[in-house]
This record gives C-alpha cells, sequence and structure tokens, in this order.
C-alpha cells in the first residue's frame, strides 16, 4: 500500500495527510470501543487525574499497572486490595517492554509524558498523554452511559469543552430507560434477528415497537411488561407489511426549515423520490441506507415525466417499502401533490402528507420583505407564470391592482411578459419588486427594481431559476428589513423605503405627485 507523508497540525496537533495533488485534508480520527477485559493497562502517573483514569479502565475490566513515585490514598488502598498493580518507581521506558494494550500518561511532568510518548510509540503501543493531543495516538471521549449504551462524544483532541457541553445536555435528554432499551433488544437480539432474517424487516419491526408501548413502559420501569409485551410481538403473525407514500415539504433549503415530522418521515424511508429544488443539506438529514432516486425536473426540461414519478411510487409502496416523495418548498403549492395522492388514492396505496415551507413565504422572510403590511398590502397571491398557457389564462386585470403582493414562482423565463402584461393591465410601472434566487440559501440573492426595470434588471445581473418574484409595494422594504446574506442589488429606479406608518401605496403617492 502506498504511504503518504503525514505532518503534525500546529493546532489541533491531527495528522495531516498530505496528498500527492498537494492538498492537505485532516485524518478524522477512527473511532473504537475497545474491549479492555483482562488486558494489562500502563497508567504512568499516581494523582487525582490518574486516579479518574483508573477508575474508568477498572470499570471496563482491564488489568491496571500503575507506575508512580507516590500515588493518592485511594490509589494506595486499591493497591493494597490487590485491585491495582502499583509500582512505587519514576517512570522508566522498560515498562513498556512488558506487553501492555495501552497507556496513559497523567503525570503533569511534561518531560515525563513526553518520555512515555516516545517509549509507546517506538513499541507500537497506543497512548494517551492527558490534555495533549500531539502526543496523544488515541483521545479518551466525553462519553453518556446509559447501561451497555454508551456514546462517545470526540472534538478530535481540539475542543474538549464543547464535547463535555454536549455531554451535559445528551445526558438531559437522555433518561435511563435507553439502558433499559438497549438490555431488552441484546436480550431478544437472535429472536429478533431468527424472525426477521430481512434486514428492511428488522428494522420495521424495530421502529414499530418504538413508537409502541415499549419507551412508555420502559420509562414508567415496568420492564416485565415490557418484555412480555416484546414477546408478544415476536410471537405474533406478522401482518403483510404495507408500503405507503409520504408527500414531504422540504422547504426552499435551509434544512433548519424542515419540519419535525418531515424529519421524521425521511428517518423511516425506505426509498426517498426527490426533486431536483430539494437541497443537498435536507437530503443528508435523511436516513443513510435509504435509496434517493432523484427525480427532478427543471422547468421546460422534464427530465423524470410525472407518469415516471408515479409508477416509481406504486412500484416501491407495492414491494411493502416506505417512500417518501420530498419536494422543494410545500408538496401542494405548484407542486402536483394534488395529482399525486388521487393516483396514489385510485390504487389504494396509503397516503399521508407532511406540509413544507413554500417558496414564497421563505423568500420573503429571507428577503426581509413582509407580504403583508397594514399600511401597504391586504392581500398575496401566489401565481404560477412558467408558459404561455399560464399567461393566457391568468386574470391580469385582478393581478394589476394595487396594495396587494404578487408572488410569482417558475418566472424567471417570463419576466419581460409579466412587466407587460401587469402594465398593460394598469399596474403603475413604479410598482417595487424584490427578485429572490436560492432563497434561504447561502448562495442567496435578491435584486429589487421598479416593474418597469424588471426584466433588463435582472438580465444585467443573470438572475437563474430558482427565483421568486415578489411584486407590490412591500417589495421596498427589502432594503431596509433585509437581514440575511448580502444586502439587495437596487435596480436604479428603486423607489426610496416606505415609511412604516406612510398609508398610502408608492402607487397613490406617485399619482398624488
Ligand atoms: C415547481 S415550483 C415548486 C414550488 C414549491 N412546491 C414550493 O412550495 O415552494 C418551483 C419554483 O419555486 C420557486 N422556488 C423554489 N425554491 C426556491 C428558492 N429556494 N428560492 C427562490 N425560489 C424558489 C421558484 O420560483 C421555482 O421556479
Amino acid at each position: 500500500m502506498k504511504s503518504f507523508p503525514t505532518a503534525i497540525s500546529p493546532v489541533y496537533g491531527q495528522r495531516l495527510l498530505r496528498f500527492p495533488a498537494g492538498a492537505a485534508v485532516t485524518a478524522a480520527l477512527f473511532p473504537l470501543f475497545a474491549d479492555l477485559r483482562d488486558r494489562p493497562v500502563l497508567v504512568v502517573g499516581g494523582g487525582t487525574v490518574a486516579e479518574r483514569k483508573i477508575e474508568a479502565l477498572r470499570r471496563a475490566g482491564a488489568q491496571v499497572r500503575v507506575v508512580a513515585p507516590t500515588a493518592t490514598p485511594a490509589l494506595r488502598q486499591q493497591a493494597r486490595s490487590g485491585q491495582i498493580d502499583w509500582q512505587a518507581e519514576p517512570f522508566s521506558p522498560h515498562w513498556l517492554g512488558e506487553p501492555v494494550w495501552l497507556v496513559i500518561a497523567a503525570t503533569g511532568d511534561s518531560a515525563v509524558n513526553q518520555a512515555v510518548y516516545e517509549a509507546a510509540q517506538s513499541h507500537g503501543v497506543f497512548c494517551n498523554v492527558v490534555d495533549d493531543a500531539q502526543r496523544s495516538s488515541f483521545q479518551v471521549p466525553a462519553v453518556v452511559e446509559r447501561g451497555a449504551l454508551q456514546i462517545a462524544i470526540s472534538s478530535g483532541g481540539g475542543a474538549p469543552m464543547v464535547a463535555r457541553h454536549l455531554r451535559r445536555w445528551l445526558e438531559s435528554l437522555l433518561d435511563d430507560s435507553w439502558g433499559h432499551l438497549v438490555a431488552l433488544f441484546s436480550r431478544h437480539r437472535a429472536g429478533i434477528r431468527a424472525r426477521f432474517p430481512d434486514t428492511g424487516a428488522r428494522r420495521r419491526f424495530f421502529e414499530e415497537q418504538l413508537a409502541g408501548a415499549l419507551p412508555r413502559l420502559l420509562r414508567d420501569q415496568r420492564l416485565d411488561e415490557a418484555e412480555a409485551a416484546l414477546g408478544a410481538a415476536l410471537d405474533a403473525v406478522p401482518a403483510a407489511s404495507a408500503g405507503s407514500v409520504v408527500l414531504v415539504g422540504a422547504g426552499p433549503g435551509d434544512p433548519g426549515l424542515l419540519t419535525l415530522a418531515g424529519l421524521r418521515a425521511l428517518n423511516e424511508a425506505d426509498v426517498i423520490l426527490h426533486d431536483r429544488l430539494v437541497s443537498a443539506a435536507v437530503l443528508q438529514l435523511a436516513r443513510r441506507d435509504a435509496e434517493r432516486i432523484e427525480v427532478g425536473k427543471s422547468a421546460g426540461g422534464h427530465s423524470v415525466g410525472q407518469a415516471q414519478i408515479h409508477a416509481l411510487m406504486l412500484e416501491h409502496a407495492r414491494a411493502g417499502r416506505r417512500v417518501v416523495r420530498l419536494k422543494g418548498g410545500d408538496p401542494f403549492v405548484f407542486g402536483r401533490g394534488g395529482e399525486e395522492l388521487e393516483f396514489l388514492r385510485d390504487h389504494g396505496i396509503g397516503y399521508e402528507v407532511v406540509p413544507g415551507i413554500t417558496a414564497a413565504l421563505a423568500c420573503a422572510a429571507y428577503a426581509g420583505v413582509p407580504l403583508t403590511h397594514r399600511a401597504h398590502a391586504q392581500s398575496v397571491r401566489l401565481v404560477t407564470a412558467h408558459c404561455q398557457d399560464s399567461f393566457d389564462t391568468l386574470d391580469w386585470e385582478a393581478l394589476a391592482r394595487e396594495r396587494q403582493t404578487l408572488a410569482f414562482y417558475m418566472g424567471v423565463a417570463g419576466l419581460e411578459t409579466i412587466r407587460q402584461r401587469l402594465i398593460a393591465a394598469g399596474r403603475d410601472p413604479a410598482t417595487p419588486f424584490a427578485l429572490v434566487e436560492n432563497g434561504s440559501r447561502p448562495q442567496q440573492r435578491v435584486i429589487t427594481g421598479t416593474l418597469d426595470e424588471l426584466a433588463t434588471h435582472a438580465r444585467e445581473h443573470q438572475v437563474a431559476s430558482p427565483a421568486l418574484l415578489i411584486l407590490g409595494e412591500v417589495a421596498a422594504l427589502a432594503g431596509r428589513l433585509h437581514w440575511f446574506g448580502a444586502a439587495p442589488i437596487a435596480g436604479p429606479l428603486f423607489p426610496a423605503i416606505p415609511s412604516p406608518s406612510a398609508k398610502p401605496s408608492v402607487a397613490t403617492i406617485k399619482r398624488a405627485a
């Protein structure tokens, strides 16, 4: 195997692998739970820090040998009762000539720690120097324990306080019932594997148990009842597992805007059929081994037709899988969610719908544009404008009325038509707009201007899909209320920001002037 030179990072003491191309990547620590039962472990140091480490090693069943000229009273007592082997002398490298699996240096003396580290290196023994990541080939994580369940947290040695903070947080979240749960499932492990040889069926059984009475019984310490309930569930004849589809709204991109119900569905999914618009950050939250199928459709260029999406939902649900149909924004807002539900209903497939934050709400919020405002707009319209047909069927006179906000979806290619039709129907050319590209995502851009300059300004800044057009007096507020990402790029005619107390709309002011 080809080996690459390594270097020690001056900041965190982590090894940096230098790959031939010259790019340096931080080597992650390999997480490992070691079985130390009856294995010799050397601890150098006999103070209180060593005492804590020894306690943990003894709990893991290690045979602890301590080398230190002096030791705390507790360690002396343990040595007297034969629980540890204490060699009352200074460290010498020959102690690593004896077989040991690990060595921990807890002396507080940097020269001794260095000597321990070097001796360990030369004997190929894993070494931890307390609070010294650079001289440690293994680190001891912060641990949350609930019975046999252990959650180990590492900051790579760089920020142990963060790891400890996280441990306290997890401690407060996880009660003892988690330990009971692990014990219960460990006892029944062989039975469960025999009953459900297929991993998917096994996982579903487990999730059904977690969604049922077990957690409550365990929390209430009714351990016998929990045991009986699991036994009964294992003996029961399994119903043929019926697949289902959950339509989940993924929101506009920021994963923080996904709902808890959406997250749960993603965690339970066997198959995820997702649109192109769903952000990678949201997809990362889904169950790792769920099959992900992109059924992306871009405006104009449909890569997977709707009929094919229907067929995929049907195929996977009929095979007993839990399908998540993950859509950008909300499934029922220009998302063809209605058609998909009708199809599922006609084919007898069970379904649920989890709403998502639609682009109009998210883009408005992330651009600092309140969609309604006592002084400027009393209603909002969500409009789709992506093809000639949708332009021709819209009621442009109604859309051209003042004191309402229009949110145009899929309108990037039709901005000039929108401008012409609205002005022809009587909308003031000075009406402000905010065009929000990649709303809520790190690369969000907001372009502002007046209706008259809508298409030219957007072209000048090469606005691309996904972008949402917000048109109406409220759009002028983007200049003052924006808070996320870069400031809006204003066109030359963009109106002065209306004062919050101003009652009349921009257009009214203009007419009066
Ligand atoms: C097919 S529609 C889907 C709408 C989606 N169901 C929703 O509720 O937001 C796609 C359009 O939504 C808008 N859109 C979706 N995500 C967006 C985002 N992050 N930023 C700006 N516009 C977005 C764009 O107008 C895009 O062309």
